[in-house]
C-alpha cells in the first residue's frame, strides 16, 4: 500500500525520478540513506563538524527498541547521536499512545521545540510511532505545529532514510502513516544502547483487542519473527558480551502462531536456553489468557530464564475482565500464579493494572484489591483508565468521579507499598544470583544489579563486576531494592 503523504512541495524533480531503491540487504534504504549521508558530507563539512540528532523516546519497551534502529540508521547517514537536543540538527520524538497523559506530554515538548525552531531554521523536527499512527493526532499535528518536519507511524519506520532524504531535498512537511503490508524489516542498522542488556523483539503487533488498549490500532496485527532468526541475533549477542538477554512483544506468550511453520514461545524459550554463555534470557509482556502450565513447566526447566514473571491481570473482577475482552478469570489467573510458585520455587511476579476502568464498582476494585493481597506482586504497575478513541471502551460510559479514581489508585498503591516491602523482607538472608551493572544509588562503593527474580540489589563492590553475576546475600530490604553482601555460592 502507498503511504499517504500530505504538502510535499516538490522542487527536485531531477532527483525524485531518480528515486532509488530500498537496499535488498538492510531493508532500511541504504541507498537513500547513502544520499542523505553525502548531503549531509557536503553541508556539515563547510561547517567543519558532523550531524547530530537526538532521539527521545517515550513509552514502553518496544519504542526503545524501535529508537535503537532509528539511531542505527540516522548513524548510517552520518549523524552522531546525542543525550540531549541542544546542539541537534534533528530531532525526533519516538512516541505513545497507549494512555493520554502521554499524548499530553508529547504535545507539551513538541510544543516547546517552536523556539528552537525559529532560531535554528535549518533544525529538521520529526515525529514517530504510536501517536502518529492515529489519525485525530496526525490531524492536531497539521493544525497546531507546522514547524513539525516529519511525521512518520510505526509501519514506516524502516522508511526514515527516505522520508529524510525527501526532506531534505523537496522541502515542506513529509507525513507519512499508513498502515503497514506486515512484513518485518529485518537486518536493520542497529545502534543499541546498552553493553549488557540488549532488547530483541520477537514479535510485533497485537492481536488481542482488549477493549481499552489503543496499540492494535497502531502497531497493527501480530508478526513473528522467524525462530532462527532471534537464536541468529542472540548467538551474535552473547558472543558479543551481552549478559541480559530481552526478549519483547506486546504478547509474547502468541509469539509463532502466525508463522509458515508455527512454533511456540515456550520453542524459542528452550532454543535460546540451549546457547552457549552465561547470560540470563527475560521477555515481557505475558498474557494470561496464552500463559499456560506448558510454558511454566519450560521456565522451570531452563536455567537461564528468569525466576519471574510480569502477568498483567489488569483487573480482579470477572465483569471487568469480561469488559476489557481480557478471555480469562480471576479463579484461572490464580490458578496460574500458583502452578508457577510450585514448579518455580521462589519465583516473583510483577503486573499490571488499570484503576476506573469505565463501570467499575466499589466491589469490582475490591475484587482487584484482593487479588493483588492473594499474589503478594514483588511490584505493580497501576495505571487510570484513559479513555482511548477508536477502541471498544471508549463508547462505554464513563461515569466514575475523578476524586473516586483517585482514592482508588491512591488505596491499591499504599495497599501493594505494603505487600512489596513484605516480599522484599521475606527474601532478607537468601542469597539470590545477580547480574552486577554499575555504581548503586544508595552509597557510595556499591554496585547495583538484578536478580533472576527481577529485583535490584545493591551490594558493595568494585565496577570491574559490572557484567558479571555474583550470589548476593540479602541483609536489609528496602521498598524499591534489596541490599546485601557477595558471597560464594
Ligand atoms: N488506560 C490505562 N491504562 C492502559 N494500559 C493500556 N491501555 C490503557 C488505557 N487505555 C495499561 C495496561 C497495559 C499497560 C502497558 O498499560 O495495564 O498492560
Ligand atoms: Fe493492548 Fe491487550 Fe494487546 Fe496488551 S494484549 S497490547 S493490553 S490489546
Amino acid at each position: 500500500m502507498r503511504p499517504r503523504s500530505y504538502n510535499v512541495t516538490i522542487r527536485r524533480v531531477d532527483l525524485l525520478q531518480s528515486r532509488p531503491q530500498t537496499h535488498p540487504q538492510t531493508q532500511c534504504g541504504e541507498d537513500y540513506a547513502a544520499l542523505v549521508r553525502r548531503y549531509n558530507e557536503r553541508v556539515f563539512s563547510a561547517r567543519g563538524r558532523t550531524p547530530v540528532a537526538y532521539i527521545r523516546t517515550y513509552g514502553c519497551q518496544q519504542n526503545v527498541s524501535d529508537s535503537e534502529k532509528l539511531a542505527g540508521m540516522l548513524a548510517l547517514m552520518g549523524y552522531a547521536i546525542a543525550d540531549g537536543p541542544e546542539s541537534a540538527d534533528l530531532i525526533l520524538f519516538n512516541t505513545c499512545a497507549v494512555r493520554e497523559n502521554a499524548e499530553e506530554r508529547v504535545f507539551g515538548n513538541v510544543g516547546m521545540l517552536k523556539s528552537a525552531k525559529e532560531q535554528n531554521r535549518g533544525l529538521i523536527i520529526g515525529l514517530c510511532g504510536c501517536m502518529t499512527q492515529q489519525e485525530h493526532v496526525a490531524r492536531e499535528l497539521r493544525a497546531r505545529f507546522p514547524y513539525v518536519d516529519l511525521v512518520f507511524g510505526t509501519h514506516a519506520l524502516p522508511r526514515l532514510p527516505e522520508l529524510l532524504w525527501r526532506k531534505l531535498h523537496e522541502g515542506g512537511r513529509i507525513l507519512d502513516i499508513g498502515e503497514g503490508e506486515g512484513a518485518i524489516a529485518e537486518a536493520l542498522p542497529l545502534r543499541r544502547g546498552g553493553k549488557l542488556r540488549a532488547w530483541v523483539p520477537v514479535m510485533y503487533g497485537c492481536d488481542n483487542f482488549c477493549s481499552y488498549c489503543v496499540v492494535p490500532l497502531v502497531r497493527g496485527r501480530e508478526r513473528s519473527r522467524e525462530l532462527s532468526v532471534i537464536v541468529e541475533e542472540v548467538r551474535g549477542l552473547v558472543a558479543s558480551g551481552y549478559k541480559e538477554i530481552f526478549l519483547l512483544g506486546q504478547n509474547v506468550n502468541s509469539y509463532g502462531k502466525n508463522l509458515t511453520t508455527p512454533v511456540r514461545f515456550s520453542a524459542l524459550l528452550k532454543a535460546l536456553n540451549d546457547l552457549p554463555g552465561d547470560f540470563i534470557i527475560r521477555f515481557m509482556t505475558s498474557h494470561p489468557k496464552d500463559c499456560d502450565e506448558a510454558l511454566i513447566d519450560t521456565i522451570a526447566a531452563c536455567e537461564k530464564v528468569e525466576r519471574h514473571l510480569h502477568l498483567p491481570v489488569q483487573s480482579g473482577s470477572d465483569t471487568i475482565l469480561a469488559a476489557m475482552n481480557r478471555h480469562y478469570t480471576a479463579a484461572r489467573y490464580l490458578q496460574l500464579i500458583e502452578y508457577a510458585r510450585e514448579k518455580i520455587p521462589g519465583i516473583l511476579f510483577t503486573s499490571d493494572i488499570i484503576v476506573g476502568f469505565p463501570g467499575e464498582t466499589e466491589e469490582d476494585f475490591e475484587a482487584t484489591c484482593d487479588l493483588v493481597r492473594r499474589v503478594e506482586y514483588q511490584a505493580l504497575f497501576t495505571f487510570l483508565y484513559s479513555r482511548r478513541e477508536g477502541t471498544a471502551a471508549a463508547d462505554l460510559p464513563d461515569t466514575l468521579p475523578k476524586e473516586e479514581r483517585a482514592r482508588r489508585f491512591d488505596k491499591l498503591l499504599e495497599l501493594q507499598r505494603g505487600i512489596g516491602r513484605r516480599v522484599h523482607d521475606s527474601l532478607v538472608g537468601k542469597t539470590l544470583r545477580v547480574l552486577a551493572e554499575g555504581p548503586g544509588k544508595t552509597a557510595p562503593g556499591r554496585i547495583t544489579g538484578k536478580s533472576g527474580e527481577g529485583v535490584i540489589v545493591e551490594f558493595d563492590g568494585t565496577p570491574e563486576l559490572a557484567g558479571s553475576f555474583v550470589h548476593v546475600k540479602v541483609t536489609q530490604a528496602m521498598l524499591w531494592a534489596v541490599i546485601g553482601q557477595v558471597v560464594r555460592e
